[in-house]
């Protein structure tokens, strides 16, 4: 399967951004600019604005994820929410692993893939987040960091819920800072997740997974990023904020 046959995914992380009452418009107006999309369009949002975000998506192309999911089912785990509590309230994705839950709230490795198969596990979609520090850029293990995490991160995950899968590739160094990967950077890393599937799985797993870019993507840079060949959608932070811009992005991918 080429990169052609694989259907680009360009997905908002909306972060700890806008209330319910915000929700309303930007899911609207991301719903209107979006609409020749062709490519799937995500919009990862807080707990509390999934409810309206659904809501205003009915009936469109755009789906609602969360950015985090406990690994137990239920129980006294204070300040979490569980893989079916989402279902129930209509998300169909949720982000695993980002980097700040990593570096704020002690994600490991470990919790991830707990995480990962317990969203599995509900029936949801999960976007799993790999990308090394600057510091580990620096040194040169990039390569070793990330093969590491996607390794760790889908143990136990079974061939046949990998359609269910979509890798992040979010190196930390141009996550809000404005630097970005270059595009062979990104079609680099994206490429040695790719080899880590196929290790892992197939080759028939690996030319199938969506492996997107996040980091600094926005309207400017898109088209560049999502042209290279491993680069199959991007994972988009502050600009998936902005209605117009965001559209921009899902503009280039479909193309
Ligand atoms: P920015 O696009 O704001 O750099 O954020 C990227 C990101 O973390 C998406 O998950």
């Amino acid at each position: 399967m080429k990169k052609c046959a694989r259907r680009a995914v360009i997905a908002g992380n909306w972060k700890m951004n806008m209330t319910p009452s915000t929700t309303v418009k930007a899911v609207e107006d991301t719903v209107k600019l979006t609409a020749g999309a062709d490519c799937d369009v995500v919009l990862c949002v807080p707990f509390v604005d999934i409810v309206p975000a659904v809501k205003a998506a009915e009936g469109s192309h755009v789906k609602i994820g969360a950015q985090n999911v406990h690994y137990e089912a239920k129980g006294a785990f204070t300040g979490e929410i569980s893989a079916d509590m989402l279902k129930e309230v209509g998300a169909e994705y949720v982000i695993i692993g980002h980097s700040e839950r990593r570096q704020y709230f002690g994600e490991t490795d470990t919790t991830v893939n707990l995480r990962t198969k317990a969203a599995l596990d509900a029936g949801l979609k999960v976007i799993l987040c790999v990308g090394e520090l600057l510091e580990e850029r620096k040194s040169g293990v990039t390569a070793e960091i990330i093969s590491m995490q996607t390794k760790l991160d889908l143990a136990y995950v079974p061939a046949d819920e990998l359609k269910n899968v979509i890798i992040a590739y979010e190196p930390v160094w141009a996550i809000g800072t404005g630097l970005t990967a270059t595009a062979e950077q990104a079609d680099e890393a994206c490429g040695i997740i790719r080899g880590v599937i196929e290790t892992l799985y197939s080759k028939e797993a690996a030319e199938a997974i969506t492996i997107q870019y996040g980091g600094s993507m926005n309207d400017g840079n898109a088209a560049e990023l999502l042209e290279k060949v491993n680069v199959d959608g991007g994972l988009i932070g502050g600009a998936s904020l902005v209605p117009e811009k965001f559209a921009k992005i899902v503009e280039a991918a479909s193309k």
